[in-house]
């Protein structure tokens, strides 16, 4: 810019990235052009939104995505859940998936409906990195998850030392982050995931780890499909304890709600709880 000779840079937000932060504008100015900074900020934050969460809290912007029936279910009780919404909306959660450096789901859901979990109903230059939870290595070594295009990641609790060397040989990696009750630490997860390089975290996985998720205050927002359909007793959008009054409810506040295809996508956030 400083060799182009403009007279005047507008800047939206600055860069979170303590190595380069303010540097830039800091030689512009010194070079005599004018700069102007924090022009729709919260604009350029939005956009950036996986980069500015890896920057300031060292861990990805989690965003939990769910297909639910009008009456809140995202399976049969015998556990079938393809598919609750239609193709556009499956089409759009392959778009989110697009945009995520990593699309993560747990052991239940790879063992119920042996996903892909890659991106293929929209294009992509790109595979975002597949990441599975599974404590014990419970993982079938056929499972689609582990398959190409892209590749998989596998966090375990325990050092089975010959289902790792297994999955070694079929080119995964398995990193052990052992937490509570045996399973896997999530915030060590995110931790690890961050230090990869990945801004947006996609989590498509069943009530018992969106349950963890969310009861561990670790989900910045849930991406939610509902359906136009009631399919009666079957499973929930997250396991949670029963609660005895509304003020202990989790509190969300909804962004913006489209129609797509039949269904609804509705996006929501955590409130940031009362200090009382
Ligand atoms: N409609 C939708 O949007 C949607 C999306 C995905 C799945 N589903 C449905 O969800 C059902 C599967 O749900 P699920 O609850 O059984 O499976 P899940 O939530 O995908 O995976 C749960 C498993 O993750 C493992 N895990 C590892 N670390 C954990 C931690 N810190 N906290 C909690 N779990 C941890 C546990 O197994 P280990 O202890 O063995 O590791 C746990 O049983 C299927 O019916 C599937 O069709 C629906």
């Amino acid at each position: 810019l400083i060799a182009a000779g403009v007279a005047r840079v507008v800047i939206a937000a600055q860069d979170p990235n303590p190595l380069v932060a303010g540097q830039g504008a800091q030689r512009l100015l010194q070079a005599g052009i004018a700069v102007d900074s924090g022009l729709l900020a919260d604009e350029a934050r939005e956009l950036n939104i996986g980069f500015f969460s890896r920057m300031l809290r060292q861990r990805p912007w989690v965003r939990l995505k769910i297909a639910a029936s009008l009456d809140g279910r995202t399976a049969l009780e015998n556990g079938r859940s393809q598919w609750i919404t239609g193709e556009a909306a499956r089409i759009d959660g392959h778009a989110w998936r697009r945009r995520a450096g990593a699309v993560l789901t747990g052991i239940g859901t790879v063992l119920d409906d042996n996903p892909r979990l890659d991106v293929r109903l929209v294009p992509s230059a790109r595979q975002p990195l597949r990441v599975l939870l599974d404590s014990q290595l419970r993982l079938p070594l056929d499972a689609r998850i582990l398959d190409a295009p892209g590749t998989a990641l596998v966090y375990a609790a325990a050092p089975a030392a010959q289902r790792i060397a297994a999955l070694a040989d079929r080119g995964v990696e398995v990193v052990l982050r052992p937490g509570a009750e045996g399973r896997i630490d999530l915030p060590g997860v995110l931790a690890d995931l961050a230090a990869r390089g990945v801004n947006e975290l996609h989590v498509e996985a069943g009530a018992t780890l969106n349950g963890a998720w969310l009861r561990q205050g670790l989900v910045d927002e849930l991406l939610l499909y509902l359906a136009p359909l009631l399919i009666g007793p079957g499973r929930g959008l997250a396991s949670w304890p029963t609660l005895q009054d509304l003020v202990d409810a989790s509190r969300f506040e909804f962004g913006p709600v489209e129609a797509v295809g039949a269904d609804l996508r509705l996006l929501a956030r955590p409130c940031a709880r009362a200090s009382s």
